[in-house]
């Protein structure tokens, strides 16, 4: 199985992935968590290009295409050969981001997007997805938390922009049946439960 997690910058993705591999490595299932951008030694060098502050000059069409050839290695050196062997896949991230920062947020054309996602992961789309909703002010609260130095170039966008990438992700969610919305404000242990309950209800289908 395949699963992603989307959201903006703070929602939650981190802590609740961490449970969710903790639950399934605890039902004796083999588990690997992958990051996007990131994941495999070429997309590894990829994310630090795409998230160095020094990188300020960087066209949107650049930014785009660099996280698309990250993650069309990762499909291909890890993702498609885990998901053969029957391990569970969980993604910090996957295609829907770029659909959501690139395309609502800076503005790229969504065909475009969806084009180039054929190219880049082809078929290999994740069975879930969970989207981790909550409005852009907890995320700057949550944020507040965080010193400010550890940001990346992306992290330290405006609000304007995270508002129209969860604008983005919201108009997302109504279009494939592979979504799952939670609300990001409830409590750590609730949203867990309700994640365990859909991945329940898909492995009894
Ligand atoms: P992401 O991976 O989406 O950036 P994290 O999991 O790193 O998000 O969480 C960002 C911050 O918010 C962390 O400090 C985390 O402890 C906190 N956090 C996560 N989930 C919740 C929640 N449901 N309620 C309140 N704070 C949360
Ligand atoms: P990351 O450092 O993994 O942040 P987080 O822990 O909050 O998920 O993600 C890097 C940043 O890259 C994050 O701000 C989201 C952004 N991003 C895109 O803009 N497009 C993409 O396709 C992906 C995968 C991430």
């Amino acid at each position: 199985m395949f699963v992603s997690f989307e959201g903006i910058d703070f929602s939650g993705k981190s802590t609740q992935i961490n449970l969710l591999r903790d639950y399934l490595i605890s039902k004796g299932n083999e588990v690997k968590v992958i990051r996007e951008p990131g994941g495999t030694e070429i997309s590894e060098k990829i994310r630090n290009v795409l998230l160095d502050k020094k990188n300020s000059e960087m066209y949107m069409e650049t930014e785009f295409l660099l996280f698309s050839a990250s993650r069309a290695q990762l499909v291909r050196e890890k993702i498609r050969p885990y998901l053969k062997k029957g391990i569970y896949v969980i993604s910090d991230r996957f295609h829907d981001s770029s659909t959501a920062y690139q395309g609502y947020g800076r503005g790229l054309p969504i065909e475009v997007i969806q084009n180039i996602h054929k190219l880049a992961i082809g078929e290999t789309l994740p069975d879930l997805t969970f989207f981790i909703d909550i409005p852009v002010e907890v995320a700057y609260e949550r944020k507040q938390l965080k010193h400010s130095d550890h940001l990346d170039r992306i992290e330290e966008s405006n609000g304007d922009f995270y508002s129209r990438v969860r604008k983005g992700y919201l108009e997302l969610v109504q279009k494939e049946n592979r979504f799952r919305v939670l609300n990001g404000e409830e409590s750590i242990e609730e949203i867990h439960k309700k994640i365990l309950n859909e991945i329940k209800i898909f492995e009894q289908r």
